[in-house]
């Protein structure tokens, strides 16, 4: 989704935006554009496409200053095009805007806008809030005053940075509701605006999150910070830890490959500091659960979207197996309007990468309404998801770059495998023998994810044999079935082939009349209590000429005798095994897009942060 960063202070503005957007690429985007202050006005570059295409705008018709606003968009109001793109500029070109989110009653204000005379250039919503800003700026306060006033007439969530000519030394950015972040990025004797925090993370670590209805006025040498309602308000700084480098592609030829690999070491992380393997323990201090509290919950709705709802399925397994309590897995677009029966025994869980996916922020805010308790899975450090809950755990992945999401799929796997043995504790409902069991089994887990990783070679030679096929069927069953959704998800979100997924129970009711030779049965078949009745699934698939590739434990000679392809993994207790079988099928995905030419990374139609509806 849309990116923004901003900039004053000494330096040139242009290189320090252009480089900003270039490292919120993997939001997704479809237009760019900047606005910078040159010699007391402001001057606007922007086009659709790739940032490319804006550079090479830029380098056509050099743009200077040290005062500065930039913006990739992912188009909702108007097709993707340069009239379309952001910045906006009102009428008298003193002001200047970019907007993340949706204007929900902008043809409202658009009519009532052009009943005044104000002349429209753009599609988009985002025009109404810059003619509305300049109708107010002359008001008593400013900019500020105009900012806040324009503010309160949208309806929506916004994300929104504004800077205006006639008051040069400021910019003003504000956040209403979830429509992803804005940051605030400290320097000497400069600023920075940013929506995510790898746009500016190689000038600062010194970082202010804006809560919604918060309003930011950066100047170089300070930061103000306010609600809408003009209200002082603290301002609270954080060192972000995270390593620049890290966000870099390194020897791999795509960022998704590089994350695939990388698992190892977020996995390891994903430990750190939480388990204990002397006395057989999990710690999730960040949860803010006693005894008392995890008694209490009579049940658990795990709540998110697309892969990390898959996540959410696996975590179901697990909590109900491991600290019998109740666990509903629902999609969080479904949950924010179905009026789902929560109270405050119930906890809402939510997983997120990215912390700012719009429904997943409203299904917790549903919760909220509700008086459930609060707990989210998140990455994205000091996003909406992590503040909203009354207590988190923090993936330990380090920032995710490709739009597919690998490693911040395996690490709330073993987070939601490590909660379901802190809630067993906490409850009573394990002794210590096998607590102390479930957590030696952690200690497994990052050796055989860097085991399976060893089988690329294999993966690459099958995912260039079937490189050309048009359809797949995933099967899996149990704790493996969400893995089977997640591998079809991979495939068919980078790859563009049709890929369906089903619990491989439920192919006798329909989907198997879908088996013949051009429909290959990718089927999960690990040693693991479903194993036997994934066989019997294996071998009705082959019966009908379906080509079966399994992903099967090591040494498996049933399988290896029935499967045409197989993906080895190495043996892994059953309920970390999600952890370990999933690596086969991200490669082959990843495998395939890249060997069709494709734009890994970036996929059509895709955001890396889905935060609208
Ligand atoms: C698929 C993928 C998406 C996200 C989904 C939720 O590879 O990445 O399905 O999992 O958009 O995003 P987050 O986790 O940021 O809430």
């Amino acid at each position: 989704m849309c990116g923004i960063v901003g900039y004053i202070g000494e330096q040139n503005a242009t290189p320090i935006i252009l480089n900003g957007l270039k490292r919120l690429e993997y939001r997704g985007y479809d237009s760019a554009g900047l606005a910078v202050l040159e010699n007391g006005h402001i001057e606007v570059r922007r086009d659709a496409g790739k940032l490319e295409k804006l550079s090479a705008l830029v380098q056509a018709n050099p743009v200077s200053g040290k005062l500065g606003i930039g913006h990739t968009r992912w188009a909702t109001h108007g097709e993707p095009s340069a009239r379309n793109a952001h910045p906006h500029m009102g009428q008298t070109g003193e002001v200047v805007v970019v907007h993340n989110g949706i204007v929900e009653n902008y043809l409202e204000l658009r009519e009532e806008l052009t009943a005044e005379g104000v002349p429209f250039t753009s599609d988009t919503d985002t025009e109404c809030i810059v003619h509305l800003i300049e109708g107010f700026l002359s008001v008593e306060g400013g900019l500020v005053e105009a900012v806040r006033r324009s503010l309160q007439r949208l309806q929506g969530a916004h994300g929104v940075v504004v800077f205006s000519s006639r008051e040069p030394d400021k910019i003003v950015a504000a956040r209403i509701g979830n429509a992803g972040g804005v940051v605030v990025g400290l320097g000497q004797g400069e600023n920075y605006v940013a929506s995510d925090i790898p746009a500016i993370l190689e000038h600062t670590r010194q970082m202010v999150f804006l809560e919604s209805q918060q309003m930011a006025v950066v100047t170089r040498a300070d930061v103000q910070v306010m609600t809408l309602d003009g209200q002082p308000v603290e301002v609270k700084v954080n060192t972000i830890n995270w390593d620049p480098i890290s966000a870099e592609k390194g020897e791999y030829r795509h960022f998704m490959q590089k994350e695939i690999h990388e698992q190892v070491r977020s996995l390891t992380d994903t430990l750190a500091g939480r388990v204990d393997f002397d006395n057989g323990r999990i710690t999730l201090a960040q949860l803010n659960v006693d005894a008392e509290n995890a008694r209490r919950i009579k049940k658990i709705f795990i709540t998110a979207c697309g892969t990390a709802a898959y996540a959410g399925q696996v975590g179901k397994v697990l909590i109900e197996d491991i600290a019998r309590i109740p666990v509903e897995v629902d999609i969080a677009s479904e949950f924010r309007y179905r009026d789902p029966i929560v109270d405050e025994d119930t906890v809402v869980l939510a997983i997120s990468q990215s912390g700012e996916t719009a429904d997943t922020l409203a299904a917790m805010e549903e919760g909220r309404r509700k008086g459930a308790t609060l707990w989210s899975i998140v990455n994205a450090i000091g996003s909406q998801a992590m503040r909203l809950a009354d207590g988190y755990i923090s993936m330990q992945t380090g920032p995710e770059i490709g739009v597919a999401s690998t490693k911040a799929f395996t690490a709330p796997l073993v987070d939601l495998y490590m909660l379901a043995v802190y809630l067993a504790d906490l409850r009573g409902v394990i002794d210590e023998n096998r607590r102390y069991e479930l957590v030696q089994d952690l200690r497994l887990v990052p050796a055989l994810v860097g085991k399976a990783l060893e089988k690329e070679p294999e993966v690459l030679q099958v995912a260039r044999e079937m490189k050309y096929i048009r359809n797949a069927l995933y099967l899996g069953r149990g704790i493996n079935m969400p893995i089977a959704y997640e591998g079809a998800l991979k495939l068919k979100e980078i790859s563009y082939i049709h890929a369906e997924a089903y619990p491989a129970g439920e192919m006798k009711h329909g989907p198997i009349a879908l088996v013949d030779r051009d429909m290959p049965v990718i089927a999960l078949a690990l040693k693991d209590p479903w194993y036997e009745k994934m066989i019997s699934q294996i071998e009705q698939a082959k019966a009908r000429g379906g080509a079966v590739v399994a992903v099967a434990t090591e040494g498996d000679e049933r399988v290896a005798g029935l499967a045409d392809e197989v993906f080895w993994v190495p043996e892994t207790p059953w309920r970390l095994s999600p952890v370990v079988s999933v690596i086969p099928l991200q490669l082959f995905a990843y495998h395939i897009a890249s060997l069709k030419g494709l734009d890994v990374d970036q996929p059509r139609n895709l955001a890396k942060s889905v935060t609208v509806e």
